[in-house]
């Protein structure tokens, strides 16, 4: 694979966070914020002229999706959305077919699903780069976002403490235990002992951890795992395609709902070294279908609008990320 101006490997997929170098999630990130401060500035930039990419949706998005169409049309490029329901793609064409005949027509792919084998097989058989825009078990432009969110306020990354409060075992989670370890951050995991993470997958990120100089641990009681967060991070209980275990989720994690004690407990509110993050669409007051009779789930309102709650800035953030990793891979 030969290198860009940009000095990333051209045509590179991004299926999962450390398919990036350690060097490579830096200047991802360095990436990001320049195309940040160029848009702020007015410019728009051709990084992506004349290249189309697809994007194909199983799962809902706001975010995600507006970002990879929005980043592509600031560059020059233009984006096509795909809902999984009008292609034919796994009922009348198996993925390789389809992955063959887009690669023939568009310069990228993202996809959001369920399967990461699905995914994978795109990437193995579309001759284009592949990005990862969520699957049941990573999320990888998330994770960029929320790192150039924290790095943004804190004007660091290693060193900070970084609380990640709720289901351990989902595709955000994941993918912050591996971006918090690339960066040498000290990582908590803290969920119940039901939603604890793989152990193969927190053993791989401990590695990781070590070699940044950072850590990676999983605790079971929120009070003890908030004391000195830098950074206290929830996402949804329930992720897309486990609506069925609601009710159990409820349950389970009540104790590990993120509310003004909690991020009090963290004992860095008054010194504003503390913040509030969520990847959205958060359950946070009674104004949704999902919350109008059973209330808020994973945070409450208050922290939710609390000036030291940054989760909009984290959602502009998924543009100027996303942006970044569709230059990496095609500039
Ligand atoms: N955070 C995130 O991925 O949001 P969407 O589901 O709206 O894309
Ligand atoms: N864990 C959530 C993230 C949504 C952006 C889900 O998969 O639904």
């Amino acid at each position: 694979m030969d290198t860009n101006a940009l000095g990333f490997r051209r045509g590179k997929s991004l299926l999962k966070l450390d398919d990036l170098s350690h060097d490579e999630l830096f200047r991802m990130l360095r990436l990001a914020a320049e195309l940040k401060l160029r848009k702020r500035g007015g410019v728009r930039g051709d990084y992506l002229s004349r290249r189309n990419v697809a994007l194909i949706f199983e799962k809902s998005s706001t975010r995600t999706r507006c970002a990879f169409t929005v980043a592509a049309a600031d560059e020059g490029g233009m984006a096509e959305y795909l809902d999984i329901h009008d292609i034919h793609i796994g009922r009348k064409e198996t993925i390789a077919d389809t992955a063959r005949v887009l690669g023939r027509l568009f310069d990228g792919i993202a996809f959001r699903g369920f399967k990461q084998s699905t995914v994978e097989e795109l990437a193995r058989c579309a001759g284009v780069p592949v990005w990862n825009a969520l699957t049941d078990d990573w999320h990888p432009t998330q994770a960029l976002a929320d790192l150039l969110t924290v790095e943004e306020h804190f004007g660091r990354l290693a060193g900070l403490k970084f609380v990640y409060v709720g289901d351990g075992r989902n595709n955000v989670v994941n993918t912050l235990m591996i971006g918090c370890a690339m960066t040498g951050m000290e990582m908590v995991d803290c969920c119940p002992l039901e939603l604890a993470p793989d152990p193969e997958l927190l053993h791989y990120a401990q590695g990781l951890a070590q070699k940044a100089g950072g850590s990676v641990s999983v605790c079971h009681d929120p009070v003890k795992a908030v004391k000195g967060a830098n950074i206290v991070y929830t996402d949804v209980w329930v992720s897309m395609g486990e609506e069925a275990k609601t009710a159990e989720r409820r349950a389970l994690l009540k104790p590990y709902q993120v509310n003004m004690a909690l991020m009090r407990g963290t004992g860095q509110l008054d010194r504003g070294q503390a913040v509030f993050l969520h990847c959205l669409p958060a359950f946070h007051n009674t104004d949704t279908v999902a919350t109008r009779e059973s209330g808020p789930m994973e945070v409450t309102d208050d922290v939710f609008e609390a000036s030291f709650s940054k989760v909009f800035d984290q959602a502009e953030n998924r543009l100027h990320t996303i942006k970044a990793v569709m230059v990496a891979s095609l500039a």
